[in-house]
């Protein structure tokens, strides 16, 4: 059985795709995925009751034909996999899948590969879905815990002196994370010095996060999310929804709140430090959210 974790992004997202840092953290809900030879190349997705087939069409079929071109010679193999996650909303659902499926048809041919390596070779299924990806995503859904992430570089674990407890909702509103990083593409190529401010900006911010974090200074933690998702909002990835999700948290008791991953709908989180806080922002988010749950970042 392989595992691929959802992830979610504590600061620093689109700034990543251009270069800068983000600080992200593996989340227990993912996908598990197996895999057994078969008579054909086949992934069965639950509990969505999908089954594709690479050379079918679709983003999800490109993805397993890409997954299954990364192995020169092989038997057909029937991947079985299950998510627990919703999609396209924030929380790496795609690299998940990617990584669980190679994980899993890994294992069944007996191929070793260390985690950062299946971390790179998932990237091969991630850049069918959002065509530029940073790599965030399939680095944290490959090796998990709390990790500062640049593009290129290994990933640089972080030890949080205290527990990092969030709670997740998603806005219910479908977001693409191909045309949100597109789009701030576009800004950037229109006015490069104004978006270039708000990605170092961001860039400050997750600076300061990862000392919070280290120091276990949640206050100034929660700040600099609330934070960054003013200047995530200063490039228009943010929605009204997600501002009234963001300021209901808050009110709630939240230390922070902001969007995670790319925007433009899908999920938000916030920053709670007491199991009184966890209830009360539950409670303010559920009747605004498609799916509300608590999560630790970095298990
Ligand atoms: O929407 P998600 O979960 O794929 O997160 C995207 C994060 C971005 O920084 C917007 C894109 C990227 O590739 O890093």
């Amino acid at each position: 059985m392989a595992f691929g974790r959802g992830k979610v992004i504590l600061l620093g997202e689109h700034g990543v795709v251009h270069g800068r840092p983000a600080l992200a953290a593996g989340i227990a809900r993912g996908v598990e995925a197996h895999a057994r030879l078969g008579a054909r190349d086949e992934l069965e997705i639950d509990p969505w009751t999908m089954t594709v087939r690479p050379g079918d069409d679709g983003d999800l079929p490109r993805a397993l034909a890409a997954a299954l071109g990364l192995y020169a010679t092989r038997s057909p193999v029937h991947v079985q996999a299950r998510v627990d996650l919703p999609a396209g909303a924030g929380l790496g659902c795609s690299a998940a899948l990617g990584v669980a499926v190679i994980g899993a048809v890994d294992e069944a041919f007996g191929i070793e590969r260390a985690p950062a390596e299946l971390a790179e070779a998932s990237l091969a299924w991630e850049r069918v879905f959002h065509g530029n990806p940073s790599g965030v995503d399939s680095a944290m859904a490959a090796l998990g815990g709390v990790a500062l992430f640049r593009r290129g570089e290994p990933l640089e674990p972080i030890a949080p002196r205290t527990p990092l407890r969030l709670v997740v909702a998603d806005s219910g509103e479908p977001s693409s994370t191909k045309r949100m990083v597109e789009d701030v593409a576009r800004q950037r190529a229109r006015t490069p010095a104004r978006v270039d401010k708000v990605f170092d900006g961001i860039a400050a911010i997750v600076q300061n996060g990862r000392l919070a974090i280290e120091a276990g200074d949640l206050r100034a933690l929660g700040q600099l999310m609330t934070l960054d998702q003013a200047l995530l909002a200063s490039i228009m990835v943010s929605t009204a929804k997600l501002e009234e999700m963001c300021a209901a948290a808050t009110e709630a008791g939240a230390l922070g709140a902001k969007l995670t991953g790319a925007g433009g709908g899908g999920c938000m989180i916030a920053l709670v430090d007491s199991d009184e806080a966890a209830r009360a922002v539950i409670e303010a988010l559920t009747p605004l959210a498609a799916l509300c749950f608590e999560a630790e970042a970095g298990t």
